[in-house]
């Protein structure tokens, strides 16, 4: 079992596609095991895109992401991280396949709506600083129906 750090982006939250983000998840089979929303500050920003520090559009992308809400989620389970970024689709809206969130609703690079955790070591990082009071944990009665 895996977890992953999902967040929806301040551009899915004004266009508002919170529930439909949210409702792949579910439907797909994850657990969701942490969720809220919040306008990042500066500092939580830098940190999340910390590897990005020295790119030309880390400034605007800070800017972006801080710009109002957004919904911080944790995903659980099997192969979560790879399962999770399938479902957001590649960066960019206009080049990601339909069926993907990316690109069913997005025609951008930078305003891509969703941001979901690339690695273990990263989700790891990434739900430590979104999450650092914990995710839940809860008995899922479903998920019998899930996995063989
Ligand atoms: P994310 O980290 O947000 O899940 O997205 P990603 O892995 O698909 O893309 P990544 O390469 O990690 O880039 C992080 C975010 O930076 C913005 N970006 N803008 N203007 C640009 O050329 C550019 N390139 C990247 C996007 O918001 C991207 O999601
Ligand atoms: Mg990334």
């Amino acid at each position: 079992m895996e977890t992953t750090y999902v967040m929806v982006k301040p551009d899915g939250v004004q266009r508002g596609l919170i529930g439909e983000i949210i409702g792949r998840f579910e439907q797909k089979g994850l657990k969701l095991v942490g969720l809220k929303a919040m306008v990042p500050s500066e500092e939580i920003a830098r940190a999340h895109y910390a590897v990005h520090a020295e790119r030309p559009f880390f400034p605007g992308l800070i800017k972006f992401v801080t710009s109002g809400p957004v919904v911080c989620m944790a995903w659980a389970g099997r192969d979560a991280i790879s399962v999770a970024r399938n479902l957001i689709g590649p960066t960019n809206g206009r080049e990601a396949p339909p069926g993907t969130i990316r690109g069913d609703y997005g025609m951008d690079i930078g305003y891509n709506m969703i941001h979901g955790s690339d690695a273990p070591e990263t989700a790891e990082f990434e739900l430590g600083l979104w999450f650092p009071e914990g995710v839940m944990e809860w008995d899922q009665t479903i998920s019998k129906w899930f996995y063989e």
